[in-house]
């Protein structure tokens, strides 16, 4: 359960109403070129739907040109609360409050893979500057091969060579401070990063715990790579930073990075509280605009709803969650499905929704008894190391309280994971490409299942990206998630409100092979735990449990405590060609019709094996490079 668990408190607790907080000055000016309905112009240039991560990105490159005119339309408000915000107030610890005010309320459906579990918690920002607001800020890459794979799908301009610009434009690396990275081996490569106009900064805090050592110590004994700059090569063992600014300790992110410095250009236009109902097509198919309404009017509601039409593009950012369900209501996605909806079709795009992924949550959790001293409980047992530690932070915000959730860890390639690797490969590759895909996939997206996991089942076989995630911070317990899982699942306009939010299947562990691998993943954890590094921590067995041994003891267990996602859902509108189940090709188009693209998560067609915030942002710069050389 602990895995459930975990992500369950931290939800729990962040639904604790938030004190109400005087507006700081600092953050005043983001709100410069909000606009009500009553201002929005007639017509833009371009419309972006949906001002999260990947939307701000792009509403900024495209606004770069004056002559050029941007509305972006976001569901949510600006967040205002200091502690998730850039300023002197802001709390390291928001990286893992995920407030449930800033989210959408949605949840799974059962989960037969899962032991039936019902609700499965669904992470989705609702807030302008969409995850990057909320997140945990861990920024780490997908390994080359993840994003080469992408290519191989008929994708090409995409392989990581291809985006590294991309990654290099969006982030800059704040140096580490000098002592502790020789003290704690953090190395980096500045070839990983762009320069002082990149606009994410991501750097390390100045504190890290020493059992750290221990624990990287004995995954070198375990043979795991040690890699000098993980940005580069994401496999293996390496040191990731934070997405926070050096200077200031606060949250580096799409509205610090990319909204508040443009904020004053007269050509971008920021509606809030509003959503984008529909896109608008004319008999030719092309996209011609959007009907928006404000948060809270009565659904389509003819008395409430109003368009607004696009010259150039329309760039669809709504998330994983939301692009195909805007979609899907404009007319755009299984043909079935939109008749039973009662939405007319435009285009009959079975991938709109299909191929959903994320990362398969879950714990191992261990005691150890001969910890190194100070170690993360010491802020709890030791006043006068809280003491010290909350005088750091007060003078200077440096210390263990600007750690956020951890800096290294090890992405477990499936021949160090398992020893028998082959037979799992070989079981992958025996499998009828159907057999666990949700009942709604038809035959093109069978096609592109196959094509997928015959890029998985090669990608299993060698050294080149984890299947593991395993991620460490000094504690004895952590969260790791299954990589690259081969189960995939839905996002579906429910049928009898198109308004209502949309239904979301994980089918989490509906293949057999992905809890297959969380067990081998408590089987590592026990070895790591045996070499000599890490038995000088004396570590002892809390979750799954030493009495747990066999397959079958351990893969139940994994059933009943994964869940089903980390945030990372993606992938929903997929970059493949139409006959492998895609809905956009490499230039980002939506197929069969003009005007629309889409620029966010949901043009992944396989989850890369990382926490998806950076690819986001390389994801959304090359959007708007190709929406401008375009248009
Ligand atoms: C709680 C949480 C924790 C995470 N932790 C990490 C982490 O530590 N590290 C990491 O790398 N990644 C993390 N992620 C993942 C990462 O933040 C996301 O993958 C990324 O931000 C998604 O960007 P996006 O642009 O695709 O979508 P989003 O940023 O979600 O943007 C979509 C936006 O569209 C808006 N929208 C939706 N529908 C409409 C509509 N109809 N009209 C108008 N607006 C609409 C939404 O309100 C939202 O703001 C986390 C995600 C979550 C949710
Ligand atoms: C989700 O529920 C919370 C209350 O728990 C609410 O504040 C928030 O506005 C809801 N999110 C959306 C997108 O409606
Ligand atoms: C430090 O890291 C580098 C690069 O990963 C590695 O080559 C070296 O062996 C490490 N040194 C120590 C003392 O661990
Ligand atoms: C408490 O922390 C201080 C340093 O802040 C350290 O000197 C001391 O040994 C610690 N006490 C215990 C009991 O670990
Ligand atoms: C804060 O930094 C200043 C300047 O480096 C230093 O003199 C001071 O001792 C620091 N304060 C604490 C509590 O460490
Ligand atoms: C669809 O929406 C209706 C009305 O909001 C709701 O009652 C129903 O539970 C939803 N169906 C699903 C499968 O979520």
């Amino acid at each position: 359960m602990a895995g459930r668990r975990f992500l369950g408190i931290s939800a729990t607790l962040l639904a604790l109403p938030g004190l109400s907080l005087a507006y700081p000055a600092d953050l005043a000016g983001i709100h410069q070129r909000e606009i009500t309905a009553r201002q929005a112009s007639e017509s833009y240039d371009y419309i972006v739907v949906g001002g999260g991560q990947s939307g701000l990105v792009i509403a900024n490159r495209l606004s770069e040109d004056p002559t050029k005119t941007v509305l972006v339309v976001e569901y949510g408000y600006i967040e205002n609360d200091p502690a998730q915000e850039g300023s002197s107030k802001f709390k390291p610890t928001s990286a893992t409050a995920w407030k449930q005010r800033l989210l959408y309320n949605v949840t799974s459906v059962d989960l037969p893979g899962l032991n039936g579990l019902k609700n499965g918690p669904v992470y989705a920002a609702a807030v302008v500057g969409g995850g990057s607001t909320v997140n945990g800020m861990m920024l780490d890459r997908g390994a080359p091969e993840n994003y080469d794979n992408w290519a191989k799908l008929n994708n090409p301009g995409w392989s990581f060579n291809e985006l590294l610009k991309y990654f290099k434009k969006a982030t800059q690396l704040d140096l580490p401070d000098p002592v502790l990275a020789k003290d704690f081996n953090i190395t980096y490569d500045l070839a990983a990063y762009g320069d002082k106009n990149s606009p994410i900064h991501v750097s390390y805090p100045t504190y890290q715990y020493p059992g750290i050592k221990n624990q990287v110590q004995g995954m070198k004994e375990m043979g795991v790579q040690l890699q000098k700059e993980g940005a580069l090569n994401a496999h293996g063992l390496f040191w990731f930073p934070g997405a926070l600014s050096a200077a200031t300790v606060t949250r580096s992110y799409a509205v610090s990075g990319y909204y508040r410095p443009v904020a004053s250009r007269a050509n971008l236009h920021l509606l809030t509280g509003h959503r984008v109902n529909e896109v608008v097509f004319d008999k030719s198919k092309r996209a011609t605009g959007v009907t928006i309404q404000e948060r809270g009017t009565p659904n389509g509601d003819p008395a409430v709803v109003r368009t607004v039409k696009a010259k150039r593009e329309i760039v669809l950012t709504a998330g994983f969650l939301h692009t195909p369900h805007v979609l899907q209501r404009s007319g755009v996605g299984p043909a079935g499905l939109l008749k039973e909806a009662g939405i007319p079709v435009v285009v009959d795009l079975p991938g709109v929704g299909a191929n959903l992924q994320d990362h398969p949550g879950f714990t191992h959790g261990w005691r150890y008894d001969t910890d190194a001293n100070p170690n993360p409980n010491s802020m709890f047992t030791n006043q006068s190391f809280a003491q010290w530690a909350n005088n750091l932070w007060a003078a200077n915000r440096t210390g263990p309280r600007s750690l956020t959730v951890g800096n290294v860890g090890a992405w477990i390639p499936l021949p160090q994971l398992a020893e028998d690797w082959k037979e799992i490969v070989a079981a992958i590759r025996a499998q009828g490409p159907a057999d666990y895909l949700p009942k709604s996939y038809e035959s093109t997206l069978i096609a592109g299942y196959r094509a997928q996991r015959e890029l998985l089942a090669k990608a299993y076989s060698g050294l080149g990206t984890g299947v593991l995630e395993l991620p460490f911070n000094a504690r004895g317990q952590a969260i790791m998630a299954v990589e690259h899982q081969l189960s995939r699942g839905t996002v579906r306009v429910n049928t009898t409100d198109k308004y209502a939010e949309p239904v979301v299947d994980f089918n989490t562990f509906a293949n057999p092979v992905d809890p297959l691998i969380a067990a081998r993943a408590w089987q590592f954890v026990r070895r790591w735990m045996a070499t000599p590094a890490m038995k000088a921590l004396s570590p002892v067995e809390l979750s799954p449990g030493a009495a747990l041994t066999t397959d079958e003891q351990l893969i139940a267990a994994a059933r009943s405590a994964a869940g089903p996602g980390e945030g990372h859902g993606c992938c929903t509108a997929a970059m493949s060609p139409r006959k492998l189940g895609g809905v956009v090709g490499p230039d980002l188009r939506v197929h069969g019709v003009t005007g629309l693209s889409v620029g966010d998560n949901s043009v992944a067609p396989l989850i890369v094996g990382a926490h998806t915030c950076a690819t986001v942002y390389a994801v959304a710069e090359k959007a708007a490079d190709l929406v401008k050389a375009r248009t």
